[in-house]
């Protein structure tokens, strides 16, 4: 566990493992760097403060800081280093931090005084996702770690409020490191039950209520398209249930999550290489859990009323076939022309689910569909949605902190492509548009509610290590859903 603080003053006098520095292009000594009286040493490695021009500086006698290190960090041009720049680049440096165990950064102060609290909290930030491992399967884990994170920030600023962004901060690295976790986890070791045992133990801690939903009483309350999926698995289906309450009699938000904790791909069978990573398909689940617990702990004003869909998408002799028909929680029915589109079929009773209790707006998140990923690639979200505010909101909140996002169209006119023959919906479209066509199916099942979708294939889980962590599982978008809780509770 890492701690996170906050102190004001000069950079020279942090007792820290690691004190991080910035040098701006020029280069021009950025925050702290002047006390440290290494801006020769960085000038004499030949360089200029373009991005990535790093020096490390280990003490010795006679030297003015109280650190054991200094890293001065070339970070580019200054204008262009806004707090979602401190968050990746301090994400970058968190690896060799790790070795010194305890950090400490000035970048904070490279902020104006009106964006001293987010630049403090992205800081934060950056160093806690950064320095993130998954070495539970690992017989040598290199043993190193952050333990602690220090933002030194400026004497001028609100000493209280910035204590308060670094608090947040720990909170919501705590949070997304959970739910890596949860989807770095082989789905071997992951099945839905265990799934909702982490849900369980989650929501005790965080005082938050949880139901789960066993197979019998999903039969009982016609959740069809979880158990349809789950049919082919010796890993029976549930679905879990959350609520938490910061906001009195308010109308909840509703957040439904993906949480298929294989996908095979089922009888529609995905080829080897496409099921490697898809101990992933669960990562719309971890998030809206991840998102709930932050939300708990920072004891968010808002209601929530969470239900994710959890099953395991297998081939078997009980599996669900190509054109078999799933009648959905509500009534709505579905054609399963391929087995592997499974997401909306889970989603589908989950969201009618929640639609029943007339929620304020839903929220949905899912590793959806590989279309998403070919439209906007592996680091952009697509949302979509029945309420172009509600959409536009959480846009925003998501290029606030850095979780890019961008909104597609329930283009109307491509509902045709998902009528059916026999049903009143078919889970597949034509070859074009997967990614709204899995939307426009998704919209059947919410009602009147204003309703967002985020398809998160492509920005859950890396292929390759980022600024904010290694290879693997990333927790878009809990950062982005936390943000626009907040904002909500505001407005
Ligand atoms: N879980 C996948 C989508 C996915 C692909 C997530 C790549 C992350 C990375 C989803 O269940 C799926 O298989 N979708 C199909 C839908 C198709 C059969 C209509 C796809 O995208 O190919
Ligand atoms: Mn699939
Ligand atoms: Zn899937």
């Amino acid at each position: 566990m890492t701690t996170f603080s906050y102190a004001a003053g000069s950079a020279r006098e942090v007792a820290t493992g690691l004190l991080v520095v910035p040098v701006f292009e020029g280069p021009e000594p950025g925050p702290g760097v002047r006390e440290t009286r290494l801006l020769d040493a960085y000038t004499a490695a030949r360089h200029t403060g373009k991005k990535g021009e790093h020096l490390l500086v280990t003490k010795r006698r006679g030297d003015r800081f109280a650190a054991d290190a200094v890293l001065l960090v070339g970070v580019g041009p200054k204008d262009g280093f806004d707090a979602n720049a401190m968050r990746r680049v301090l994400g970058r440096v968190a690896g060799t931090g790790r070795r010194f165990g305890a950090v400490a950064t000035t970048f904070a102060q490279a902020a104006g005084a009106r964006q001293a609290t987010e630049a403090v909290q992205a800081c934060a930030e950056g160093m806690g996702l950064g320095a993130y491992r998954f070495d539970r399967y690992r017989s040598d884990p290199d043993g190193t770690a952050i333990t602690k994170v220090t933002v030194v920030g400026s004497a001028r600023w609100d000493a209280k409020a910035m204590k308060a962004a670094v608090k947040r901060a720990g909170t919501i690295v705590e949070a997304v490191c959970w739910a890596r976790d949860l989807v770095n986890t082989p789905a071997g070791d992951l099945p839905p039950a265990a799934l909702a045992d982490a849900a369980k133990a989650m929501a005790k801690q965080a005082e938050v209520t949880c139901k789960v939903w066993t197979e019998t009483q999903l039969k009982a309350g016609g959740f069809n398209g979880i158990l349809g999926v789950g049919k082919g698995s010796a890993n029976p289906p549930r679905m879990i249930e959350l609520t938490y309450r910061g906001a009195g009699r308010r109308k909840p938000v509703g957040l439904v999550g993906k949480g298929i904790t294989f996908d095979s791909g089922g009888l529609s069978l995905k080829p080897g290489d496409a099921m490697e990573t898809m101990k992933c398909d669960m990562g719309g689940a971890a998030a809206m859990l991840a998102t709930i617990k932050a939300a708990a702990a920072l004891k968010l004003k808002v209601n929530i009323h969470a239900a994710i869909a959890c099953s395991e998408n297998m081939p078997s002799g009980t599996a669900q076939r190509p054109g078999d028909v799933i009648t959905h929680r509500g009534g709505t029915t579905s054609e399963v022309l391929n087995t592997d589109a499974e997401g909306r079929l889970v989603m589908a009773d989950a969201l009618a689910y929640l639609a029943e209790g007339n929620p304020e707006l839903i929220i949905d998140a899912a590793t959806l569909t590989g279309a998403c990923m070919v439209a906007l690639g592996p680091d952009i979200t697509g949302a979509m949605g029945t309420d172009d505010d509600l959409v536009r909101r959480i846009v925003a909140a998501g290029a606030t902190v850095g979780e890019p996002t961008w909104q597609l169209p329930l283009h109307a006119a491509y509902r045709s492509m998902i009528e059916s023959k026999v049903a009143d919906i078919k889970n597949i479209g034509k070859r074009w548009g997967g990614a709204i066509t899995a939307g426009l199916f998704l919209r059947e099942f919410v009602g009147d509610t204003p309703w967002c979708h985020l398809d998160i294939a492509g920005p859950a889980f890396r292929e390759s290590a980022d600024d904010l962590g290694p290879a693997g599982a990333t927790g878009v978008p809990i950062r982005t859903l936390i943000r626009f809780l907040e904002e909500h509770a505001a407005a």
